[in-house]
């Protein structure tokens, strides 16, 4: 399995880490024991997409739906981002890992709101591999915010509507700055997008597994992949005449 060429491996890699409860449910243990097992897992999928020349690794964590699950549980999924936070930000500078957190970020505590922005801007000059981290996330909510603050632009005349088009609208988003996910992966069994990345993922890949998030690993990470390269991507063109439409 480790065998893999390095040619055409996905730049962009964006995970829906789903299957944590279910995964604690089928061994008796409660499902926010899944979530810690799925927070382990993290270091363990980010060392393979470095390894394996991934150069941006977006992890769907918390979705802005997934606030409707009990308090008891929501509050320890926030907490674990903090462990993490604090726990991790060492190692993933000393790898060179840039984080990055995209969501409605301004609703969480200011504690792990400060914290969030320390670790981005420590670690924002790092260029092994970008992990963008998911949190109060949604898609819809994501292009209503663009939508928002481009016309605050244009109320404040920095520019006119016209000048709106899908290039501009872009670079507004949370990913700004960042390529568009070539695969996307599902653990969990589920085929659906849950509001994910709704408009980055126009021409992305998609690799559905029924393997929870807690039992995922390199190798499966490598099946993908193997897909991945077996596919053409025309994005709406003609077989291998389009180059570099994809950003
Ligand atoms: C994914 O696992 C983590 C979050 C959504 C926070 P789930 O908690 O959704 O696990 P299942 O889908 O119930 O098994
Ligand atoms: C998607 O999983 C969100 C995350 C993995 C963070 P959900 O478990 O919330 O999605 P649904 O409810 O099954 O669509
Ligand atoms: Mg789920």
């Amino acid at each position: 399995m480790e065998n893999i060429s390095r040619n055409n491996i996905p730049r962009h890699l964006a995970i829906i880490m789903d299957g944590n409860g279910r995964w604690a449910e089928r061994r008796g243990l409660s499902r926010n024991e899944g979530h810690r097992a799925g927070m382990k897992k993290v270091e363990e999928i980010l060392e393979a997409c470095i390894d394996l020349g991934v150069k941006v690794l977006t992890l769907y964590a918390f979705s802005s739906q997934n606030w409707k699950r009990p308090r008891r549980e929501v509050n320890f999924l926030i907490k674990e981002f903090e462990r993490y936070i604090d726990e991790e930000m060492d190692k993933l500078n000393k790898k060179s890992v840039q984080f990055r957190v995209i969501g409605r970020i301004r609703v969480l505590s200011p504690k792990l709101q400060e914290k969030i922005a320390k670790a981005m801007k420590r670690t924002k000059n790092n260029q092994k591999l970008v992990l963008n981290l998911a949190i109060n996330y949604g898609g819809q909510e994501e292009i209503v915010d663009t939508a928002k603050e481009l016309i605050r632009k244009v109320k404040d005349k920095v520019f006119s509507l016209g000048d709106i088009d899908i290039n501009l609208f872009r670079k507004y988003l949370y990913t700004k700055g960042l390529p568009y996910p070539d695969l996307l992966i599902r653990t969990g069994g589920e085929y659906r997008i849950s509001n994910f990345l709704l408009w980055q993922i126009a021409y992305t890949e998609f690799w559905f597994t029924p393997t929870f998030w807690p039992d995922f690993n390199k190798d499966e990470i490598i099946k993908a992949i193997d897909s991945y390269k077996r596919r053409e991507r025309r994005f709406g063109g003609l077989k291998s005449r389009i180059k570099g439409l994809e950003d």
